[in-house]
């Protein structure tokens, strides 16, 4: 008898010392960051795990760069009154012009005020995420998306330097292509042409101009407007034919294999490259601003937001409050390829790619990407791939300039 009731003292002992925590409470993050992205939100979702191991975090993605695939299955979640706890969005407009507008946000002021975070940001990206009177999200880093990049002894075999203007661009792909490299530039699927061009934009247009378009000041039918069509084209006989079939990593891929020299894409490919593919930044891959932008840094941020209605508000206020701390940002973001949205993070975390991102974020002049939803509302930058499919199908650059104009007219931009 005294056998049998040690024995089930010290079995029940073990079950509770062996059994992990029961979750008591869940908690649900929406984003596109999985696969070859996923590396930077699992870090800080271990972090959330390790300071509150009674909270089940299921982290749901929907995979597809840039967002494409995961708005869309947000918007049926939202509309289908089954919101996320929290879901990433960039900072502006993506968000404000959305579910700010449809009143299905909760307004984070008061957790900026009792985090003491008001003078934590740049103003310059609390310009981004107010409206309303209202802060709607929380940023979790700066990206930068007018990236050129390259493998420094690449292009010391072809004997050619990262170009700095689009011109010089163009001259550099003719030398690589009579040295028998047929496509110079690595470019991937539909959204990364987006990509492509709003740094192509940038170069032809500088900061006053790309500036001018978004307050309404130069019209998309201004000739240095058109202009930026045909500089793009001439681009796009750089690029690989089969570019649509490619993942945005596909593409750098190439860049790497030396199957083509550049690659333009924001630095969430040294992310990629540094955290997924262990290559050192400098030797294994290389870096400039994208032709004719050096000095510019043109910005965008990843954010997380608070639904109205959540199942489990309580944690993801905690989500929140740990990806807008100092000790998230700076697991984060080391691991992302970006660099922290606060002004008080640790630069010895942050590798050489990223510690020259940072100098640049505080000395350039900083404009929005169009791509990544920072620059232009929503309703223009939702409808800016038709304009794309348009140029695409007749490479007419007067034909894209009008499509823009129209869009741009239709959603009064700049008014
Ligand atoms: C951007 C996003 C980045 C990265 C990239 C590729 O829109 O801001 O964090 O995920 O897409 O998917």
């Amino acid at each position: 008898m005294m056998r049998r009731v040690w024995l089930s003292a010290v079995l029940g002992a073990l079950f509770l010392a062996g059994a992990p925590a029961r979750a008591q409470e869940k908690l649900e993050i929406f984003s596109w960051w999985a696969g070859d992205e996923g590396p930077a939100l699992k870090a800080l979702i271990d972090q959330y795990a390790a300071k509150y191991p009674t909270i089940e975090v299921v982290n749901s993605t929907v995979t597809g760069g840039s967002g494409v695939n995961a708005r869309a299955v947000l918007k049926t979640r939202m509309l289908g009154g089954d919101p996320p706890d929290s879901f990433q969005v960039h900072a502006g407009q993506e968000l404000i012009g959305t579910w700010v507008v449809a009143n299905r946000m909760e307004d984070l002021t008061p957790l900026f005020k009792s985090e003491g975070w008001m003078a934590k940001y740049p103003p310059g990206l609390f310009r981004l995420l107010s409206a309303q009177g209202g802060i709607w999200s929380v940023p979790v880093n700066i990206h930068r998306s007018n990236v050129m990049w390259y493998v420094p002894a690449n292009l010391d075999k072809w004997g050619v330097g990262p170009p700095s203007s689009w011109d010089q661009f163009l001259a550099t792909c003719k030398t690589l292509q009579g040295k028998g490299l047929a496509h110079p530039l690595a470019l991937g699927e539909n959204w990364t042409y987006v990509h492509l061009w709003e740094s192509v934009a940038l170069g032809v247009l500088g900061p006053d101009g790309w500036a001018a378009l978004w307050s309404g000041k130069m019209k998309f039918t201004d000739p240095m407007a058109v202009k930026v069509w045909d500089t793009f084209g001439k681009v796009l006989a750089c690029a690989n034919p089969d570019a649509s079939g490619l993942s945005w990593q596909q593409a750098v891929d190439r860049m790497l294999k030396g199957e083509a020299a550049f690659n333009i894409m924001g630095d969430w490919a040294a992310g990629y490259m540094a955290t997924t593919l262990k290559l050192a930044p400098g030797h294994g891959f290389g870096w400039t601003a994208s032709p004719g932008t050096g000095g510019v840094f043109m910005m965008l941020s990843d954010s997380f937001g608070l639904p109205k209605g959540v199942k489990h508000r309580d944690a993801a206020l905690k989500w929140l409050k740990l990806l807008g701390s100092r000790e998230g940002q700076d697991t984060f973001n080391p691991l992302k390829g970006s660099i922290a949205a606060r002004l008080d993070s640790d630069p010895l975390k942050y590798n050489a790619y990223l510690q020259s991102a940072a100098k640049d974020w505080k000395s350039d002049r900083v404009v929005g990407s169009l791509a990544h939803g920072a620059v232009a509302p929503e309703s223009f930058g939702s409808q800016f791939g038709t304009v794309m499919e348009i140029y695409l199908a007749g490479m007419n650059a007067q034909a894209a300039a009008s499509a823009a104009q129209a869009i741009a007219d239709q959603v009064r931009l700049g008014k």
